[in-house]
C-alpha cells in the first residue's frame, strides 16, 4: 500500500487544484472607445392578430369584467409598462398581408367580421383597429410600427391609411379620423410596405418586390413631422439576396430593410421541438441555432455595406425568437408555447448580438408580445403571468439608448455536448443614459458556473451590483400555480485587492452596473 506523508498530500492537492481550476474568463471593458447608441427600438415588440395575442391576451373590450382601460387589460398593460416597451409592431405578420384598415374604424358593432385565414381560420371581429392600437401604444408610452398590406392591398389603400393617421389637414379622411374620436394626427414611427413578400406576403422575388415597393412608396406622403420611417420587407434565415437587391435598388426610398429569423431547436419546421421537457441536446441546439443570428447580422450587413457604406439604411429584425411545437391540446394556428429559462437565455444572447451590430441594427421586434411564440406574458382568462423572457427584457432596460462599449473576452471556454459546441460566456457592455457602465453576461453551460474577472483598463472597479436570472432546471418556467418560479434575484460582488471576480451561475443571465 502507498502512503503519502501529510506534507506531500498538501502539495499533491495543490498540484491537482492547479490542473483542474480553470483560469477565470476575463472581461475587459474599454470605456475609451464608445461605439454607436443602442437604439431603444432594438427592444421592440410584435403584436399580431393571431391566437390570443391580442383578443383575450391584451384586448378584452371596454365592457369586460376584467379590469381594463379603453378595452385594454390593466394587468397586462401595467406589466408591459414596467418593462419599458419602446415600440410595438401591428397588425401582423402574415395577418397584415390581408388586412384592410377601413374594416377597423368606426362603431365597433358595425365593423365587418372576417375570417383570419392565416391563423386558425377563426372569426376576426375587427374590434381592434387603428384607434384602439394607438390607445394601447400611447398607454404604454411606446412608439407605433404599422405594417401595411401589400399582399391583397394597394398603393391607394396604404396611401389613404397614412393620410388618415397622419394628416393635420381638413381632408375628408383626416376629418373622418376626427369623427372617430382623434383630433390630432397619430404618430407613426415606422411603416412597412408588406411583410414576408417572399412567402405569405405574395411569393415574390426581391426584384419584383423592389419595383412594387418603389411604386407604392411614391404615393405614401405625410407631412414632415408625421412622416414615418419607411421599411422595405426583406429576407429571412440564410437568404441575403433581399438585403442585397433592396439596399441596391431602394436606397433613396427606404429607411431600412427588415429581416426575419426564428430559433427552432431541431432546425426543422416539421418537428421543431418542445417548449418544455426537452433534453440537454435541445438546450444546446437551441442556443447554437440562436447564435446563428450573429452570422445573419454579419452577412446581411455585408450585403448592405456594398450599396450603402454610409450605413444610412437600418437592418430591422422585425421578427425573431423561439418557435416550438405548439402545446398539446391548443389550436395549432394559435402558436401558443410555454416559455422557460432557455427562452430567457435566447433573448439575452440575441440582445448581445444586436448590441454588437448597433451601427446597422436599429430596431427589432420579438415575436410576440403576449400568448404567441416567445411571449413576455401568458394569460388565462383573468389571470396573467410573466415569463422568463419578460424578465430578460426587463433586466436589459438600462441598455435602451445606451452607448455601446467594446469589450474583450479572454479564456472563454466552449460548452460542448455530443459534437455541438458554443462559447460558454456571452457578454455585452454599454454606458447607459444614467451615466453608469452596465455589463450583461450569459452563461450558456447548464452544468457549470463560470468564474469571470471584470476589469475596466485605467479604472478601478470597486463593485458590481444588479440581478441574476437562473433556476434549477433547464426548462424552469412560470405557471399559474407557481407564477414566480423563475424571477430575477439580487446579484453583487466587491473587489478584493483591486480585483473584481464574480461567479456566473450555470444557465444564467446576469446584468450588473459596474461601480
Ligand atoms: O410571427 C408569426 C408569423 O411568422 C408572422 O405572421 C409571419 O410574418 C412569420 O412567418
Amino acid at each position: 500500500m502507498n502512503y503519502l506523508k501529510p506534507g506531500v498530500w498538501a502539495l499533491s492537492l495543490l498540484a491537482a487544484a492547479s490542473v483542474f481550476a480553470a483560469e477565470p474568463v476575463s472581461v475587459s471593458i474599454d470605456t475609451s472607445k464608445p461605439g454607436p447608441v443602442i437604439n431603444k427600438d432594438i427592444y421592440g415588440q410584435f403584436a399580431e392578430h393571431l391566437g390570443s395575442g391580442i383578443y383575450g391576451g391584451l384586448w378584452v373590450g371596454p365592457n369586460s369584467k376584467i379590469p381594463n382601460t379603453k378595452g385594454w387589460r390593466n394587468d397586462v398593460v401595467g406589466a408591459l409598462k414596467a418593462m419599458h416597451v419602446p415600440l410595438v409592431r401591428w397588425p401582423g405578420g402574415c395577418f397584415a398581408d390581408e388586412y384592410h384598415w377601413k374594416d377597423g374604424i368606426g362603431a365597433r358593432d358595425k365593423r365587418p367580421v372576417k375570417v383570419n385565414t392565416n391563423w386558425g381560420g377563426v372569426e376576426e371581429s375587427n374590434a381592434v383597429g387603428t384607434h384602439e392600437f394607438f390607445d394601447l401604444v400611447e398607454m404604454l408610452g411606446a412608439d407605433a410600427y404599422v405594417n401595411g398590406n401589400l399582399g391583397t392591398g394597394s398603393a391607394q389603400e396604404m396611401s389613404e391609411w397614412i393620410e388618415y393617421m397622419t394628416s393635420d389637414s381638413k381632408s375628408t379622411l383626416a376629418n373622418l379620423r376626427r369623427k372617430n374620436g382623434r383630433d390630432k394626427p397619430f404618430k407613426v414611427a415606422y411603416f412597412a410596405i408588406g411583410n414576408e413578400a417572399w412567402g405569405c406576403g405574395g411569393n415574390m422575388t426581391p426584384e419584383h418586390y423592389a419595383d412594387l415597393y418603389r411604386n407604392v412608396e411614391t404615393f405614401l406622403r405625410a407631412p414632415a413631422p408625421y412622416r414615418p420611417k419607411m421599411i422595405a420587407s426583406g429576407g429571412n434565415d440564410n437568404d441575403v439576396s433581399w438585403s442585397d437587391v433592396l439596399s441596391k435598388q431602394l436606397k433613396r426610398q427606404t429607411d431600412g430593410i427588415s429581416f426575419h429569423y426564428y430559433t427552432i431547436p431541431t432546425g426543422k419546421w416539421e418537428v421543431k421541438g418542445a417548449a418544455t421537457g426537452f433534453a440537454e441536446q435541445e438546450w444546446i441546439s437551441t442556443l447554437a441555432n440562436t447564435l446563428r443570428m450573429e452570422q445573419h447580422m454579419q452577412r446581411n450587413s455585408a450585403a448592405m455595406d456594398k450599396h450603402d457604406p454610409e450605413k444610412k439604411l437600418g437592418l430591422f429584425v422585425d421578427e425573431w425568437g423561439t418557435w416550438y411545437d405548439v402545446e398539446k391540446g391548443t389550436n395549432a394556428g394559435f402558436l401558443f408555447q410555454q416559455n422557460t429559462l432557455r427562452d430567457a437565455l435566447v433573448a439575452a444572447l440575441n440582445f448581445n448580438i444586436f448590441h454588437a451590430h448597433a451601427d446597422r441594427v436599429r430596431m427589432t421586434n420579438i415575436a410576440q408580445m403576449v400568448n404567441v411564440l416567445q411571449a413576455m406574458i401568458i394569460t388565462d382568462k383573468d389571470k396573467m403571468l410573466l415569463t422568463p423572457t419578460y424578465h430578460a427584457f426587463e433586466m436589459y432596460v438600462p441598455f435602451q439608448n445606451a452607448t455601446f462599449l467594446p469589450l474583450t473576452l479572454s479564456n472563454n471556454r466552449e460548452y460542448a455536448l455530443d459534437g455541438a459546441s458554443i462559447p460558454e460566456i456571452s457578454a455585452t457592455a454599454a454606458r447607459a443614459t444614467d451615466g453608469k457602465v452596465y455589463l450583461a453576461l450569459v452563461n450558456t453551460n447548464p452544468r457549470q458556473p463560470a468564474d469571470v474577472a471584470i476589469s475596466l483598463p485605467g479604472q478601478q472597479v470597486q463593485a458590481v451590483r444588479g440581478r441574476v436570472l437562473t433556476a434549477a432546471a433547464m426548462d424552469a418556467h412560470n405557471t399559474f400555480a407557481a407564477p414566480q418560479a423563475v424571477k430575477p434575484a439580487p446579484f453583487s460582488a466587491k473587489a478584493v485587492d483591486g480585483k473584481l471576480s464574480v461567479q456566473i451561475p450555470a444557465k444564467s443571465v446576469v446584468v450588473v452596473a459596474v461601480e
